[in-house]
């Protein structure tokens, strides 16, 4: 039994030493954590079991024969967050640069796998050169096996993809197909091929980080969702983002203890929205104020920031937020914007999380630009996404709320269970101003004093459309409310809403626009 057992201790230590010492020490010198420190700081302490760690691959081709891959690359298996069952695989830079050949993509595959079945979510770490090279084409059926499983589980588990390293190629396209991407500043590239190719290609020149950074892709692509400073700070948020959700489609979502009084009134809302409707404010500070203890845990923080989405709680109970930010481009909603809240309203959508809208709206974003863009099928994805959602979905207008963008910001009329009003509220085709320019312009026109008239007519209009209480006289507002008791208001609606079900036409799927 000596002999076995030492056999079996010398197999586990080779497995652990990774790539070895010199590649490891490498990586934290360009201020990264090996594949086994990411899982450790990742899970519950002592939670993590290991499963295939004495997986090889079997390629024979260009010397690969000679080639010992503690691992085959990737560390995977399963442990806990919050003493919630998690799944999660992390490649090994230090191994062949985490490259993925068959047998390592069949190691990812066994953990998506037993996730479905399990119903837990899956924890990608990518840090990989892509395909392994040497294997061709098993390289790539490894990746196609991966692509299949992240659409098979879409919307049973959640999947998360972090990007610890550089990825390139098949390694950039799994984290696209789940439900979160979080990037480390500096340290984490995604692209589908390099500089270098580009340079030969296009004979554009630019660097890995311009081309693929965290900011890069948080600021200006909208690939990823979240960035931070560091590893640690990394997995700091990954285990936010999980204290939030269930663990797959048919869980609700967890219930934590609140010490914030969901009858909390706060008067601050009262006198939040400017008397000048032109002027902006920050709807950030609108939610925290709604919310338990404040605490919104913001999605793409730098993408589309005249769109707000996130998840917070309240009465203890996850919310999933959209909400216009006035702060930015007025609020509007383009292109970007739609994409953002879509994509958000189905992931909440497939997860059973209530949906809670705030609305202050003034339209969709004219321009040249957006309309070759396609904001029409662009913009056309939120009035699908909200109007396919099963899930309870509130709404509360705190301002504007015009044209096409009062109906696609979840509107009663594409399903809002309940449409709440501020006071404050413009619910209209347009503004006030356009509005009277239009319907009035031969009275403006022929006026001794067209300013004057314009003026008059301006509040004319105001005084008939421009408040709540014409949309709330047709039954699309449910109710007026005075901003300072939003909470209360919400979070009884949420309550009520607890048992929604609402059934749909029999279909394998619908055809959402993209
Ligand atoms: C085999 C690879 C590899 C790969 C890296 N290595 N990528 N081996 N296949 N794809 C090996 C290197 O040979 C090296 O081995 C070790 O990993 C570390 O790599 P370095 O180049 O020394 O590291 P670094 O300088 O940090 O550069 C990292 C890198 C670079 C930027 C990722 O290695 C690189 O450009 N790799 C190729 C990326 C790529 O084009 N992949 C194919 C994508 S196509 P030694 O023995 O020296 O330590 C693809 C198809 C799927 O993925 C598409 C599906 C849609």
């Amino acid at each position: 039994m000596d002999t076995q057992l030492n056999k079996l201790y010398a197999k586990r230590e080779a497995v652990l030493a990774g790539g070895g010492i010199e590649k490891i020490a490498k990586q934290h010198k360009g201020g990264k954590m090996t594949a086994r420190e990411r899982i450790n700081a990742l899970l519950d302490e002592g939670s993590f079991i290991e499963i295939d760690a004495f997986v090889e691959h079997r390629c024979s081709d260009f010397g690969m024969e000679k080639t010992v891959a503690p691992g085959e690359g990737v560390v995977t298996g399963y442990g806990s967050i919050d003493g919630r069952l998690i799944y999660v695989y992390a490649q090994d830079f230090t191994v062949i640069g985490g490259s993925l050949g068959e047998m390592h993509a069949k190691k990812i595959c066994k953990v998506m796998d037993l996730a479905m079945k399990m119903g837990a979510p899956v924890i990608g770490i990518n840090d990989s050169g892509g395909a392994r090279i040497q294997e061709g084409v098993d390289a790539l059926s490894g990746y196609g096996q991966i692509f299949y499983r992240n659409t098979l589980a879409s919307g049973v588990v959640p999947q998360i993809s972090v990007i610890m390293g550089p990825c390139a190629g098949g390694a950039v396209y799994s984290p696209a197909l789940t439900d979160f991407i979080f990037m480390v500043d500096k340290t984490s590239n995604m692209f589908i091929t390099g500089p270098q190719v580009i340079k030969t290609v296009t004979g554009e020149d630019v660097s890995q980080e311009q081309l693929g950074g965290a900011m890069t892709h948080n600021e200006t692509s909208g690939v990823a969702h979240f960035m931070s400073a560091n590893e640690t700070e990394c997995i700091e948020q990954i285990r936010r983002l999980i204290s939030f959700l269930p663990l797959n489609n048919l869980e609700d979502t967890p219930v934590y203890a609140s010490n914030d009084d969901l009858n909390r009134v706060e008067e601050r809302l009262n006198e939040i929205i400017p008397d000048n409707p032109n002027k902006p404010y920050d709807m950030k500070e609108l939610i925290e104020l709604i919310v338990d203890n404040g605490d919104f845990f913001e999605i793409q923080p730098y993408y589309a920031k005249n769109m707000l989405v996130g998840f917070a709680r309240i009465g203890g109970r996850t919310v999933g937020i959209l909400a216009n930010q006035p702060k930015e481009l007025a609020g509007c909603l383009d292109i970007n914007a739609s994409d953002k809240a879509a994509k958000h309203i189905s992931f909440c959508d497939s997860f059973n999380i209530p949906i809670l809208t705030f609305v202050d709206v003034p339209g969709f974003l004219p321009g040249v630009n957006q309309e070759y863009g396609g904001i029409i099928r662009h913009g056309a994805k939120m009035l699908y996404a909200y109007s396919d959602a099963t899930v309870p979905k509130i709404t509360v207008i705190v301002r504007k709320a015009y044209g096409g963008a009062y109906l696609a910001m979840c509107s009663k009329d594409l399903g809002a269970d309940q449409v709440i009003a501020w006071p404050s509220a413009q619910i209209a085709v347009m503004g006030p101003d356009g509005a009277a320019n239009i319907i009035f312009k031969k009275d403006i026109e022929t006026a001794e004093n067209p300013q004057e008239k314009r003026q008059e007519k301006i509040e004319e209009y105001k005084d008939k459309f421009a408040n709540p209480y014409k949309a709330a006289a047709r039954g699309f507002v449910d109710d007026v409310i005075e901003p300072q008791f939003s909470r209360k208001r919400i979070a009884a609606a949420i309550e009520m809403l607890q048992t929604k079900s609402e059934l749909r036409p029999r279909k394998k799927h619908g055809n959402m626009p993209v």
